[in-house]
């Protein structure tokens, strides 16, 4: 019997597949629909204290290799998305949750974490250092002394489970750089990788988005080398403590089954989600059970992790 079952921190997921922050999660009808689906969880859009529209249209196109988006953080803001995990933290039969969220400074962001630190809210809570599409406001994690500051003043105050979105990094350097930080704190998870920032995708003569004249973050095929490199990086280098979402190309069970080989526990949707629908979580379950099926693989722990090099 093959199981895709998996945990963060204390947390226990029938299925390793979620949402990815950005993908079928801004309204409550939307995290229903993932809720009801094969999904082990969902995660909200990233909230901010206060609702904000985003980015002009069009923000997000569909590609053959992907997608590229600029959406702004379009949000409805902290107290919907709050109110609602709270809500379905008590409905029994409910799986458990992931709330996103980052505020438009690091006051605001302590504001909103203070917030759930002081609210009914048990869950994990996922705070996004990495979100290339604010005009003006820089990827926080690219910053270590922003992100480090950030994190030991977080860390005074908030004492529920909490993971962290990151970029995609590209220099091995940096990987050092990043973990030694992150194994300072108490983190529950790492999650790599957001989109690969400021992109351009160009047709016949002109940009497809119209944000930061067509500059915008990739996802699907484009990613997942740089997104399966990060998390294999922060697997090598994190405490046993801190585990790895993976997220980036994911549109077959074979992308799952390379990210769980990589050392994700847990494993995002978002381009394909975006371009399938919830019927995405069912069939690359499906997909992942039998490749498990076929290697003689019963659960995630059997092969996660245990990428082979060549000698
Ligand atoms: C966005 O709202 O711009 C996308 C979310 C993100 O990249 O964090």
């Amino acid at each position: 019997m093959v199981s895709t079952a998996t945990r963060i921190g204390d947390f226990q997921f029938d299925n390793c597949l979620m949402n990815a922050a950005g993908v079928f999660c801004m309204t409550r009808e939307e995290l229903a629909q993932v809720e009801s689906s094969a999904a082990g969880s969902f995660v909200t859009k990233t909230a901010t204290l206060e609702a904000r529209a985003g980015n002009p249209e069009p923000r997000y196109v569909n590609t053959d290799l992907g997608s590229i988006n600029s959406m702004g953080l379009p949000n409805k803001g902290l107290d919907y998305y709050l109110d609602y995990v709270i809500e379905e933290q008590n409905r029994i039969g409910s799986k458990p949750h992931v709330l996103s969220l980052v505020g438009m400074s690091p006051d605001e962001t302590h504001t909103i974490l203070k917030k759930v630190q002081a609210s009914d809210y048990q869950g994990l809570v996922e705070l996004n250092l990495s979100c290339p599409n604010v005009p003006g406001k820089p990827q926080i994690a690219y910053d270590f002394e922003t992100t480090d500051t950030i994190l030991k003043e977080v860390f005074s105050y908030y004492t529920k489970p909490l993971g962290i979105k990151l970029p995609p990094y590209f220099d091995i350097v940096h990987f050092d750089q990043a973990a030694a930080i992150f194994n300072k704190y108490p983190l529950v998870f790492v999650n790599c990788v957001n989109s690969i920032g400021n992109g351009l995708v160009i047709e016949d003569e002109t940009v497809v988005i119209k944000p930061k004249n067509g500059f915008g973050g990739l996802g699907g095929d484009y990613i997942k080398p740089t997104a399966l490199a990060n998390v294999h990086a922060f697997y090598k280098r994190l405490n046993p403590s801190i585990q790895i979402i993976g997220t980036g190309g994911v549109k077959t069970g074979r992308d799952a089954f390379e990210h769980i080989l990589c050392g994700a526990c847990m494993v995002q949707l978002g381009t394909v989600l975006q371009k399938e629908g919830t019927e995405a979580f069912d069939r690359i379950t499906k997909e992942l059970q039998a490749i498990m099926a076929e290697k003689g693989y019963e659960t995630l722990d059997d092969f996660r992790g245990k990428l082979h090099y060549i000698d």
